[in-house]
């Protein structure tokens, strides 16, 4: 690949680069306070996220501040099953909160229709990609689907137990429903290729405490079939595959999942980075969001082991989960700036002695 081409999508093809293209997830929006500004001019949660010209300066704001690779569209994994017909909102200070499942027959014939319900959202990647540089990339994502289906099934964030449990006493249902998600996703990601996205990203945060047969039905086999579907339509963006908490089963998900990528979370062993860069993958991730918001020496030299344990092979710098909203801005410029080598100054930091 040529020079131009963005470090991010040169690390998804699997080279190994002089230094390792860096992003953080949830970098748009909670940590910085002009994100925070601009949320008191939306009506709520959702309606910002399908508002394409404030999602895309959320989505820019970060890229201002910090030198980062690559830019990740301002939206939440939920808005899909808004867009099939189950109700979502925000509770201020507690987090989502869905409304009753729908039938899965009416959510199956909500499908065809579900990608134009999102339309914002690719509105809003063009508006993004119009401003941002060349060699910064832009990321598209989706959650998982049995992720997508915890929320789904609780009607708010918890423990899953009651997903879980779900898995074994309803499985047809459950197969049926994440059937109708990966359907709808797969589309909702074309979608987002098309408006601009140059990789796209499935964020599957609850893959943790899930039997190895369970995983595979659950996990594996959805995530499988999203890529392939998404691969048929002609889309040739890269895929970042983010099964968080799967510990040992991440190997199983490597082997069986056709991402270019593998996101792996704060628990990720160096030879687990390893074994997969040596099995073709491209492994992002890994420093712990609690670390980052506390700073100091410690996360210096967390900074540079993950350095040297995965740069000698295809890699993206991130963390293991999103940003925590009360992370000081000074240790994400801190940290980016020791990746890139950029000082953090020339965006927009005067001042914060962190160059
Ligand atoms: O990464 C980014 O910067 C892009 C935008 C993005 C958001 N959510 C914006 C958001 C992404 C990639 C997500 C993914 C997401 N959303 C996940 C998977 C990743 C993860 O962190 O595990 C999940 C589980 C959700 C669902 C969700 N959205 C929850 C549980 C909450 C409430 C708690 C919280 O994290 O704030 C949200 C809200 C949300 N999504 C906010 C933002 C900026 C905060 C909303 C606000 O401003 O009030």
């Amino acid at each position: 690949m040529d020079q131009t081409t963005p470090r991010l999508l040169r690390a998804l093809a699997g080279e190994t680069l002089d230094r390792p293209p860096v992003w953080f997830m949830r970098q748009a929006g909670r940590s910085l306070p002009e994100y925070r500004e601009l949320r008191t001019r939306a009506k709520d949660f959702i309606s910002f996220c399908h508002d394409p010209e404030m999602a895309a300066e959320a989505t820019l704001q970060p890229m201002r501040r910090f030198p980062m690779d690559a830019a990740i569209v301002f939206a939440d994994i939920l808005l899909i099953p808004g867009a099939l017909g189950q109700e979502v909102w925000f509770e201020a200070g507690e987090g989502p909160r869905l409304g009753p499942l729908p039938e899965i027959a009416a959510m199956r014939d909500a499908v065809e229709g579900s990608t134009a319900k999102l339309s914002a959202i690719g509105e809003t990647l063009k508006l993004v990609r119009a401003e941002l540089e060349p060699e910064r990339a832009l990321i598209g994502f989706a959650g998982g689907p049995w992720t997508v289906a915890t929320y789904m099934i609780e009607g708010r964030g918890s423990m899953r137990e009651e997903a879980r449990s779900f898995a074994y006493a309803q499985p047809e249902k459950l197969d049926a429903l994440l059937d109708v998600l990966v359907d709808s996703t797969a589309r909702y990601l074309v979608m987002q290729a098309r408006s601009g996205a140059q990789a796209l990203k499935i964020f599957e945060s609850w893959a943790d405490n899930l039997a190895e047969d369970v995983f595979e039905r659950i996990v594996i086999r959805p995530h499988r079939a999203i890529v392939e579907k998404v691969r048929a339509a002609g889309v040739t963006a890269p895929f970042i595959g983010f099964p968080r908490g799967a510990g040992a089963l991440v190997d199983n998900y490597a082997a069986a999942v056709p991402v270019e990528g593998v996101a792996l979370d704060t628990q990720a062993s160096a030879a687990l980075g390893r074994r997969l860069q040596a099995g073709g993958k491209t492994v992002q991730g890994a420093l712990d969001n609690l670390l980052l918001r506390e700073g100091g020496k410690a996360l210096d030299a967390r900074v540079e082991t993950l350095l040297e344990q995965w740069s000698g092979g295809p890699y993206i710098f991130n963390l293991g989960h999103g940003v925590m909203p009360d992370t000081p801005v000074e240790h994400i410029a801190r940290v980016v700036s020791r990746v890139t080598g950029q000082p953090v100054k020339a965006f927009g930091l005067q001042g914060a002695g962190v160059a």
